[in-house]
């Protein structure tokens, strides 16, 4: 019925580390549609795309979103087309690879393609529940917002807009050398002068040192840098697709990704002539894009052309035909995917927090237009901006994080490296098999530790084992390795706040509803398993309550929320203001399946965590 008025839908693409997905979202925060990729991680399988073809298929299929999905309507819709694009082998081969210990790139062009592949599957969804005759509505995509691992870089060429490399993705380590020279020459008094700048530490983690590498050491891009005629382009992965997807080419980062570069001054909101200085980059010599707020137009949609990329999989002409439908939709909502998990989360009051388990694990904390330096390991980190309803500036919105580089990649790591489970939802029933890790401890360190420990020299060790030791144990070790860093997080963030060092223990005991981070809000794949979960409360202990999001996209319901509150002229609003945005998304869920306590004995749980510190010593 083509009189049939229209709702608006904003589609979302969330550009994890180990996965891409696409999910289209009604005002009330509903799935419309959704269609997600997961890379394989496999070191061995990565460098070979025929290889790689068949299981690649396999697992994208047991991905895809097959669940019937109930629009806004009640009118149930199953989502089983594949995927239309030619061989579909759009998102097989390695998107991911390891080429040597601590290298980890990603594929940019795959990454745009999977992007468009995961789109055009939710197009797909939706023109069949708009063709459904019983719906006396019409969903049309209104705006399109972006979510984004953060820190991972590409270099680009202007000219050919192909990628001189392959991403270096944020969990690399082959920057270490540098990070080592830098941390020998540099007196504390600097340090601290950048830290207080920039809110990060010297590591491995952030762009700066993985474009210094790329200059030092890939020749191409040295070549084109000491030519200097402004062919180089440097971006995260934001600044990437929003180049490729709009019409315009517009070349920005959103100032929640540009704040993890290292490059960028959390108070300007812009480049830092010190900081630059610092990594010897002289910015007429490569691009750096232009730094934007987290909600505004960055250009209209329009299908890349993958073919002049490189990308040898052509996308059939009926997927070109449904991308056109969406063609100069605004792109206009974009957040570094742990910013964008804070506001899916609605934590936009200051003094929540929110967790997130996807590749790695990301604890956020709201200190609302207070910037405060963490002196306990913690990162200081632009949580978002949005310019207000009237249309000016608006303030930004800080945050403290402790990241934890391996959290979800570690279940990975156990199905596919050293195969203890077939999928990767077997990994709750198999670490709770065993009530406890039989004395094993895990220390997931693969990049590094991260927050609040910041040793990037570390590795991943296992500790305590004996000829009692089962697959059991390893896996609850591993998931454990995972929480303690949470607690030890926690801790770190409490200190900050100015409470002593048993904060968690002293200062919640009052059990104050209204204490901060009395609750633990959580989210991403790994909080689906109440396993996982069970365990993290029983390492916090019974002052932190640990609660799962009613809603399980929150990272890319935050680049929707982004999008939507984008347009200027209030009539076009999805959502007025935040205070509309949490009337209408009902973000509060089955309190009974979803929240989880201290069931562990306090001795144990103090002994698990000597051990844990004493590991990690
Ligand atoms: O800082 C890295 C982070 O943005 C990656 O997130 O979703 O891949 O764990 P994710």
């Amino acid at each position: 019925n083509s009189n049939a008025p229209s709702i608006p839908v904003i589609a979302t693409i969330d550009v994890g580390t180990t996965s891409t997905r696409a999910i289209l979202f009604s005002e009330k925060g509903e799935e419309i549609a959704k269609h997600q990729i997961e890379y394989s991680t496999t070191a061995s399988e990565a460098p070979d795309e025929s290889t790689n073809t068949e299981q690649f298929r396999r697992r994208s299929s047991l991905m895809r979103h097959n669940e019937p999905i109930f629009t806004a309507e009640g009118i149930a819709i199953s989502i089983t087309d594949d995927i239309e694009i030619e061989n579909n082998k759009a998102s097989v081969g390695p998107t991911l690879r390891f080429p040597q210990p601590g290298w980890v790139e990603c594929m940019p062009v795959h990454i745009l393609a999977n992007s468009v592949q995961c789109l055009t599957a939710c197009l797909i969804t939706l023109r069949k529940i708009n063709q459904n005759p019983n719906l006396k509505v019409k969903y049309k995509v209104k705006a399109i917002g972006i979510a984004n691992m953060r820190e991972t870089t590409i270099v680009w060429s202007r000219k050919t807009g192909k990628p001189l490399s392959g991403g270096i993705t944020w969990t690399d380590t082959r920057t270490s050398e540098i990070i080592q020279h830098l941390e020998r020459i540099t007196d504390e008094k600097k340090k601290e002068e950048l830290k207080a700048k920039t809110g990060l530490p010297l590591s491995t983690y952030f762009s700066a040192a993985k474009l210094r590498w790329l200059l030092d050491n890939d020749d191409i891009i040295r070549e084109e840098y000491e030519k200097g005629d402004g062919n180089l382009m440097f971006g995260t992965v934001d600044t990437w697709l929003i180049y490729h997807l709009t019409r315009e080419k517009n070349f920005v980062s959103d100032v929640t990704n540009a704040s993890r570069t290292y490059f960028m001054d959390l108070e300007t909101k812009d480049y830092d002539d010190e900081l630059l200085e610092f990594w010897d980059i002289d910015p007429t010599r490569i691009k750096l894009p232009k730094i934007v707020s987290s909600s505004e137009f960055y250009g209209s949609f329009t299908s890349p052309n993958l073919s002049h990329l490189g990308f040898h999989n052509k996308i059939t002409q009926e997927a070109y035909d449904i991308l056109k439908t969406i063609h100069g939709t605004p792109i206009c909502g974009c957040l570094g995917d742990q910013s964008a998990s804070l506001v899916g989360q609605l934590a936009v009051k200051p003094g929540s927090a929110k967790c997130t388990y996807g590749t790695g694990c990301f604890l956020l904390y709201n200190t609302g237009t207070r910037k405060l330096i963490s002196e306990h390991g913690t990162l200081t980190t632009l949580g978002y901006w949005f310019p207000t309803l009237k249309g000016d500036a608006g303030e930004p919105h800080y945050a403290l994080e402790g990241s934890i580089a391996v959290a979800g990649s570690i279940v990975q790591w156990l199905r596919d490296n050293l195969k203890l489970i077939e999928d990767a939802k077997d990994i709750g029933p198999l670490a709770s098999r065993v009530g406890d890790s039989g004395g094993v401890v895990f220390i997931p360190a693969f990049s590094g530790l991260y927050a609040p420990y910041w040793d990037g020299g570390s590795r991943g060790t296992i500790f305590g084992m004996t000829q009692y030791t089962s697959s059991s144990h390893i896996a609850r070790a591993a998931l454990e390795g995972v929480c303690f860093q949470v607690r030890a997080i926690l801790r770190a963030m409490a200190e900050d706040a100015g409470g002593s060092k048993d904060f968690l223990e002293e200062a919640l005991s009052s059990q104050d509803e209204n204490q901060p981070l009395s609750q633990l809000a959580v989210d991403g794949g790994m909080s689906k398993a109440d396993e996982v979960l069970q365990i993290q409360a029983d390492i916090l202990g019974p002052c932190v309550t640990v609660k799962r999001a009613a809603i399980s996209e929150c990272t890319a319901l935050g680049a929707a929320i982004a999008a939507g509150l984008s347009f200027k002229n209030e009539e076009e609003r999805i959502w007025k203001d935040f205070d509309d945005v949490i009337e209408k998304i009902d973000g509060t869920g089955d309190d009974s399946t979803n929240k989880f306590v201290a069931k562990l004995p306090d001795v144990e749980r103090r002994r698990n965590w000597k051990r844990w510190e004493k590991a990690v010593d």
